[in-house]
């Protein structure tokens, strides 16, 4: 279903100039509704938790940027720090005060298993620089050249040749898995495994471990909807779960482990996924990335880690990185204004509304007799309109696009915005209200007789 109730004139112009200078009409492909069919809404305004199209109608936003927008839209102390930053001037490719202010910040909230940023523009660069970064150290650990890079099935890291393979996001919402233009020279040092799946990586490391330089996990992948690691019990009953596995078998075999928290880090709690849940358990990744949250809306990303291995960037050491509005001071400036306001209590409200979006989300679906599944990680959560939780890549194939895509528009011209695809995760902000969850609740009870009708329920 495709059609709408809501006057939609204005994004349905734009679309169309759009499309004449912007390849699809998008500077992102899941912006252009592809995998939901319809028009894009063009935006032009947000406050809090609610966002205005061209045509001034009002949406709840529960995409938030894909992430950013942890605060809700335009947060007045993130405003006033852009207005000071940018009314200094917008960059001065030299150093500046506030990206030692975000890295002291960011450095402070995950503890010693980060002593070092370096901030980039977009999370697709601060993945490629791990990347690059884990080779050059683990070759100059072991001696010997490692070039192969361990991806999972389904989740994304940016759309660098290396990482652009059976990847999640706007590729599994575009039926892309492997994009043309990607050499098959960058694609033979990538090896791809299902994720959740411990066999396939305890194989691939006892046939292949001396040529691996790193894996690469989401802590919980949430670009093919939200999929949490699994956990597996030994035979002395000992629990690991699947990114304590990573870390056991990457150390083993002189590998290093990136934990992509682009989506995650900052979100999850103030040291991301890797203070709530791996921290307790006493162990570290070599390297992290961030995004997303720490830009608050702004271009911003980085790639952290210990000194031993950070210092090997130049120009202390020799693995080349560079960017002409890298630690931009506007963007940092937004960063930090940012995250200075995700506190404690600010978690705490985010793992509140998740849990009260997914709860009225799910009542719905399951008087309309729609079969839903609710899979979460921290506060990122999906719905698989399925009746069995998804594990990997190839369990996400179940979800049922066409009733998702029937939910979605329901959802959209009751006033409430999810992300434009059935493969992503929801972004619940600080902003939300009471209100809110009411209204979303609301809808959901008409968008769910939608998605019943679609499937016949
Ligand atoms: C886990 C993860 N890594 C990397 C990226 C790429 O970040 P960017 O879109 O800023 O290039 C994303 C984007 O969604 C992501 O979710």
């Amino acid at each position: 279903m495709t059609s709408t109730q809501l006057s939609i004139e204005g994004s349905i112009a734009w679309h169309e100039r759009a499309q004449k200078v912007i390849p699809g009409g998008v500077s992102s492909p899941v912006r252009a509704f592809k995998g939901v069919g319809g028009t894009p809404r063009y935006f032009v305004r947000g406050e809090g938790s609610q966002i205005w199209d061209v045509d001034g109608n009002q949406y709840i936003d529960l995409v938030g940027s894909w992430g950013p927008m942890i605060l809700g839209h335009a947060h007045p102390s993130v405003v006033s720090a852009v207005q000071r930053s940018a009314a200094l001037s917008a960059s001065f490719g030299a150093p500046s005060p506030n990206e030692v202010l975000l890295a002291e910040e960011i450095v402070s909230r995950v503890g010693g298993a980060v002593e070092r940023v370096r901030f980039v523009s977009s999370g697709t660069e601060a993945v490629m620089t791990a990347v690059r970064l884990a080779r050059a150290a683990a070759s100059a650990a072991g001696g010997t050249q490692r070039n192969v890079v361990v991806k999972f099935a389904g989740c994304y890291h940016g759309h660098s040749d290396a990482l652009l393979v059976q990847a999640g996001s706007g590729v599994v919402t575009l039926g892309l898995p492997n994009s043309p233009g990607v050499t098959p020279g960058a694609a033979q040092d990538t090896v791809v495994l299902p994720y959740n799946d411990l066999s396939a990586l305890e194989e691939l490391f006892a046939t292949r471990g001396h040529e691996i330089a790193a894996v690469i996990t989401e802590p919980t992948p949430a670009n093919m909807g939200v999929v949490p690691p699994l956990e597996f019990t030994d035979t002395n009953g000992v629990h690991l779960n699947f990114n304590d596995h990573i870390r056991r078998l990457t150390s083993a075999h002189g590998a290093l482990m990136i934990l992509d928290e682009v989506m995650t880090g900052f979100r999850i709690s103030a040291g991301g996924w890797y203070s709530k849940y791996i921290a307790p358990d006493g162990w570290a990744p070599d390297l992290f990335t961030y995004g997303k949250v720490i830009g608050g809306g702004y271009p911003v990303a980085a790639v952290a880690g210990p000194a031993s291995i950070m210092d090997q960037l130049a120009p202390v050491g020799s693995v080349y990185q560079a960017g002409t509005l890298s630690g931009n001071p506007v963007a940092t400036a937004a960063g930090l204004a940012t995250l200075q306001l995700c506190d404690d209590s600010l978690y705490a409200t985010l793992d509140q509304r998740a849990a009260q979006v997914g709860s009225v989300i799910a009542d719905a679906l399951t008087a309309a007799g729609v079969p839903n599944t609710l899979q979460s990680g921290g506060n990122l959560f999906s719905f698989f309109f399925t009746d069995t939780p998804v594990r990997s890549f190839s369990d996400a194939q179940t979800q049922n696009v066409a009733a998702f895509n029937a939910f979605f528009h329901a959802m959209l011209d009751g006033g409430v915005s999810l992300p434009p695809s059935a493969f992503e995760a929801w972004f619940v902000s600080g902003a939300l209200t009471d209100d809110d969850v009411t209204k979303i609740g609301r809808v959901a009870k008409v968008a769910a007789r939608a998605a019943a009708q679609v499937i016949g329920a």
